[in-house]
């Protein structure tokens, strides 16, 4: 018999809920936050409030554009952490009144273990390929970048990671640092497309091992811009497209170069990345090109699959259901692993 599992997720400022049949694909509703562009990045405050509006025409939809009933659902997948407390207590809340409910089992999803998980996602009526274990995964994302040995659906292993600032986190700071909207990132990958990435060309960290790290950048970044505004106030103003493709390569760089070292390392050649920055097409590009000369399989998300979405809290709640790995109705969101 097939399953149908629910999945929630409301770590940040996305309100999801899908259906996912086996593992395949039955429905993928987003309601993104606009109330957050006007200040430059989250309010904490006002994700929970529409988390509360949305939760519920989100979940409805899902339902009925899976053409199922609430009795269909064998379980219900929710995002317990990591993420901001009060958009998790709504998503957790409302998984457990709803299990509680239709006296189904509930389910907890690590948020970053479901960014991989999206890989294993079926779409109806497309043969998309899914990586065999063990594989790396660079996860990008607004909180994280990680590049992650992935042994078994729930078997990760940490090989690098950011001592400072996510790879999100950096696109969304420059793009504020140039007076672009929240989030950044999908406004620099615009702009980038009509500049030269070598216009400028600010200094990337030397880090250790396959670490990164990218606060310097930012600083770097905002020391420059200073300079120059001091002799030329429209310098940003002349020098947007390039000033955006010149950063966005360095960021893209770091975040390869580490990714090239770990996959000649670890001796593996499926390569896969997950996370909102994974959208960036000037990484897919880059990544395509380097796949060729590394011969590595190269796993791209779907672009519905890259930022927050609840499709990914449900295949990883598939997984789960398959080891009856159910969690109690006692959980509570953990906002960062050390309070987990
Ligand atoms: O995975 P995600 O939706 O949320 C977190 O778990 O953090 O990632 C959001 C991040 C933001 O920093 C956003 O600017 C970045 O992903 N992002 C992008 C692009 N689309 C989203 N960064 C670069 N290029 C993009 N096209
Ligand atoms: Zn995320």
């Amino acid at each position: 018999m097939d399953t149908y599992i629910l999945g929630i997720e409301s770590s940040c400022d996305d309100t999801s809920a899908a259906i996912i049949k086996g593992t395949t694909l039955c429905s993928n509703i987003i309601a993104g936050q606009k109330v957050h562009e006007q200040y430059g990045g989250v309010v904490p405050e006002l994700a929970s409030r529409s988390h509360l509006q949305n939760i519920i025409p989100v979940i409805d939809t899902a339902i009925k554009n899976a053409n199922i009933q609430k009795s269909n659902i064998h379980a219900i997948a929710f995002t317990r952490g990591p993420g901001l407390l009060g958009s998790l207590l709504v998503g957790t809340s409302f998984a457990k009144g709803l299990s509680m409910s239709l006296n189904i089992p509930l389910i907890e999803v690590d948020h970053l273990q479901a960014h991989v998980l999206s890989h294993f996602i079926k779409l109806p009526d497309i043969q998309n390929e899914t990586p065999s274990f063990p594989f790396l995964c660079l996860t990008v994302s607004g909180g994280h970048t990680q590049i992650l040995k992935i042994n078994d659906y729930f078997d990760f292993e940490i090989i690098g990671q950011t001592i400072d600032d996510a790879a999100g986190e950096a696109f969304d700071k420059v793009a504020k640092i140039m007076g672009l909207p929240y989030p950044g990132g999908p406004n620099i990958d615009k702009l980038a497309k009509e500049g030269n990435p070598h216009a400028f060309k600010f200094s990337e960290a030397n880090m250790p091992h396959f670490n990164f790290s990218f606060s310097g950048l930012k600083t770097s970044f905002l020391y420059f811009l200073r300079d120059q505004l001091k002799t030329d106030d429209s310098f940003i103003e002349k020098n947007r497209a390039d000033l955006a493709a010149s950063i966005q390569y360095a960021i893209i760089h770091s975040l390869t170069k580490k990714l090239i070292l770990a996959a000649r390392h670890h001796k593996i050649s499926q390569i896969a990345i997950a996370g909102g920055v994974s959208a960036n097409s000037e990484l897919r590009n880059t990544l395509t090109k380097i796949a060729k000369q590394e011969k590595w399989e190269l796993f791209l998300p779907p672009f519905q699959f890259t930022t927050d979405n609840a499709a990914m809290i449900a295949i990883a709640g598939y997984f789960k259901y398959q080891k009856r790995d159910f969690c109690k109705l006692d959980a509570t969101p953990y906002t960062r692993y050390d309070q987990k």
